[in-house]
């Protein structure tokens, strides 16, 4: 399945005193199994990115098409699952299990596939259906809520799914758990992986191809290369590194924030 973005304008507020372009003539493609991190300043349209992608919004001008390669892909798609930012947020069930099967059984599919459905999607985030499925979302940590609402879209089953600031607000445990998990999603299960994040150390390590947009515009796209030099104009703690690296210290993998590359630093990690 892939997303073709022609010429994408988005408006926000569009024929008021307070309009606001977001999204300026965005033009690209982002192909099957792709692991995509959409990067930029603050307030450079990250979000609407994903909402456009997600189909929450649409264009206000341009055209955003969803295509299967040949029929036997169109049978099977199931289109773009969107995680908005802190989507813990929205928990609204007494239970995990409740929770993720909401919007299955207002489908109308059986508790026997819904319950498969569970455990694929908790699986899939490393979160144990027996141990967690009776349990309150909201007395899970900040790491497991996050899993369990990334989960939550997984039931769906979606082919494609885009996540708003998945790093948001976690520890860096937290972060490295969830930088996992969507690794696994694109590898193991063969999903698009598209990620909005200003949080570029340890995602840009991961992804294929970054996506940089300054002030709504498309000013990068790339692999590898692009990437380097994204995550060194970008991540304070990958300037720190190169600093380091220079002098003969190797920080290695693994570092999300300043404390752990003191701790590393100092031999304690
Ligand atoms: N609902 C809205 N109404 C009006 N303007 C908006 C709205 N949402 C976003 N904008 C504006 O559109 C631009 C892009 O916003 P967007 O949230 O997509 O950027 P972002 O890169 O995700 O930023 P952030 O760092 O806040 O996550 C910003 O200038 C923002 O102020
Ligand atoms: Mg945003």
């Amino acid at each position: 399945m892939s997303i073709i973005f022609k010429d994408v304008t988005y408006t926000y507020n569009k024929g008021t005193p307070v309009e606001k372009t977001a999204i300026k003539g965005l033009s690209l493609s982002i192909g099957s199994g792709e692991f995509v991190a959409v990067t930029g300043r603050p307030g450079s349209g990250r979000s609407t990115f994903v909402q456009l992608l997600g189909g929450l919004i649409k264009p206000t001008s341009g055209s955003i098409t969803v295509s299967p390669r040949n029929s036997s892909e169109l049978m099977a798609c199931r289109g773009v699952g969107v995680v908005l930012q802190f989507p813990e947020r929205q928990f609204f069930e007494e239970s995990v299990y409740d929770d993720l099967s909401f919007p299955l059984r207002r489908a109308g599919i059986s508790e026997e596939e819904i319950e498969t459905r569970l455990r694929d999607a908790l699986n899939a985030v490393d979160i144990d259906f027996h141990t967690y499925c009776d349990r309150s979302p909201l007395e899970l940590s900040s790491g497991e809520k996050r899993r369990v609402a990334i989960a939550a879209i997984l039931v769906l089953d979606p082919e494609v799914i885009a996540l708003d600031e998945p790093l948001a607000g976690l520890d860096g445990r937290g972060k490295r758990e969830i930088v996992k998990e969507l690794k696994r999603l694109q590898g193991e299960m063969g999903k698009t992986v598209i990620v909005a994040t200003q949080d570029c150390e340890g995602l840009l390590r991961i992804c294929d191809r970054v996506i940089f947009l300054e002030n709504g515009t498309l000013t990068g796209d790339g692999g590898a290369e692009t990437i380097k030099g994204i995550a060194s104009r970008t991540s304070p703690i990958q300037s720190l590194r190169d600093a380091l690296k220079a002098k003969g210290v190797d920080l290695g993998n693994g570092v999300f924030d300043a404390e752990e590359a003191f701790l590393r630093i100092k031999g304690v990690k």
